[in-house]
């Protein structure tokens, strides 16, 4: 049957890639219960059963959600009070902190994934501004809006919540992975770590557009926050089935990124990802990603390889691949932009 398309054709997905009316419910990505962590932030007291769950979460799905993580939640209500204040003001006003090639943050809202627009519009924060230009180019100095009153206060403490939520996470990640806690934080000493506030309004051709389409995060971890309206997909590993992440008020969803990927030679996995929209509701998500910085090289890590598992990639620059990839999404490019793979070593 025919259909009206009302948006604009730079949104229409291809046809293998839109998403289907039905996705499957009956199975959700695992929840995991952090109150056994002590409030202090040493992870080394973590219970085997707390450490089991990360591993298997982290290996079969990539994906898990998480309670009791010692997130205020009045914070995350002033956070998404705010979020919405923001995006509802007019397009003028928000186009006063867009985003431009020199300096790739604050507002923007002609995003694209694998070169198809995205349905949304975007507020991007770093998390730790640096005055000088860093090594591969990227300007990281914010882009404050004077409206509404209160945004600068409220993500500049969203954000260093999120930042002490992931380096638990990470430390818990590490730890599953027999690795001491803290091995892995000497990567962060200059980090990228992006706050992203993603804002979409509701879609007159849901089953055609995507309000993010399918990708995986290139960071270490990616700690998000979304509303109740729902329409993150995940791809279930063993069956390549999206899956809808069923909304927990307060709760957190946690995501590993391509270079855990990497650090552990595949055995934990970056899951593919998608927003779907809808037309009566609009949504709002909060990831923070944790990410290295632009200085740091990423490669399996030596502890997690031998001769019996050699590493499966090369190593590549952590400021050099975010950097094609973030000037890739500002615009439609006549190619496919850089993803993991293309470090993968013949085996
Ligand atoms: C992202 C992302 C998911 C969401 O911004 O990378 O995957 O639920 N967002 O908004
Ligand atoms: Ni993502």
């Amino acid at each position: 049957m025919g259909q009206t398309v009302l948006v604009d054709q730079a949104f229409v997905q291809p046809q293998e890639h839109r998403p289907k009316t039905v996705v499957s419910d009956a199975d959700d990505i695992p929840l995991i219960d952090l109150s056994p962590l002590s409030s202090d932030s040493d992870v080394t007291s973590a219970p085997e059963t707390l450490l089991a769950q990360v591993e298997a979460a982290c290996r079969d799905w990539g994906f898990f959600q998480v309670i009791n993580h010692g997130v205020s939640p009045e914070l995350l209500r002033k956070a998404e009070a705010t979020q919405r204040e923001f995006f509802a003001l007019p397009d003028e006003e928000k186009r006063k902190v867009r985003q431009d090639e020199q300096n790739a943050l604050g507002y923007y809202e002609a995003e694209h994934t694998k070169n198809v627009r995205d349905w949304k519009e975007v507020f991007d924060i770093i998390a730790h501004e640096q005055d000088e230009i860093d090594v591969v180019g990227l300007v990281l100095k914010n882009k404050w809006p004077q409206v509404p009153l209160g945004f600068r206060e409220t993500f500049e403490e969203y954000a260093k919540s999120m930042e002490k939520l992931a380096f638990r996470l990470l430390e818990l990640i590490a730890l599953s992975l027999n690795l001491p806690p803290k091995k892995l934080n000497i990567f962060f000493e200059k980090a990228n770590s992006l706050l992203r506030l993603n804002y979409y309004r509701p879609c007159p051709n849901p089953d055609l557009v995507l309000g993010v389409g399918r990708h995986r995060d290139p960071g270490a971890l990616t700690v998000l926050y979304q509303d109740s309206t729902g329409g993150l997909d995940v791809k279930r590993q063993s069956d390549g089935e999206w899956i809808r992440v069923k909304p927990i008020s307060n709760a957190f969803i946690i995501n590993v990124g391509d270079t855990f990927q990497v650090w552990s030679n595949d055995k934990y996995t970056s899951a593919e990802h998608r927003v779907s929209v809808n037309s009566e509701k609009d949504r709002i998500s909060i990831p923070f990603f944790l990410q290295p910085g632009s200085c740091i090289n990423v490669r399996p890590l030596e502890e997690l390889t031998d001769e019996k598992n050699p590493a499966k990639y090369n190593e590549y620059s952590y400021g050099e691949f975010i950097r094609a990839r973030k000037y890739g999404n500002l615009k439609k490019l006549e190619v496919q932009n850089i993803q993991i793979d293309h470090f993968k070593r013949a085996q």
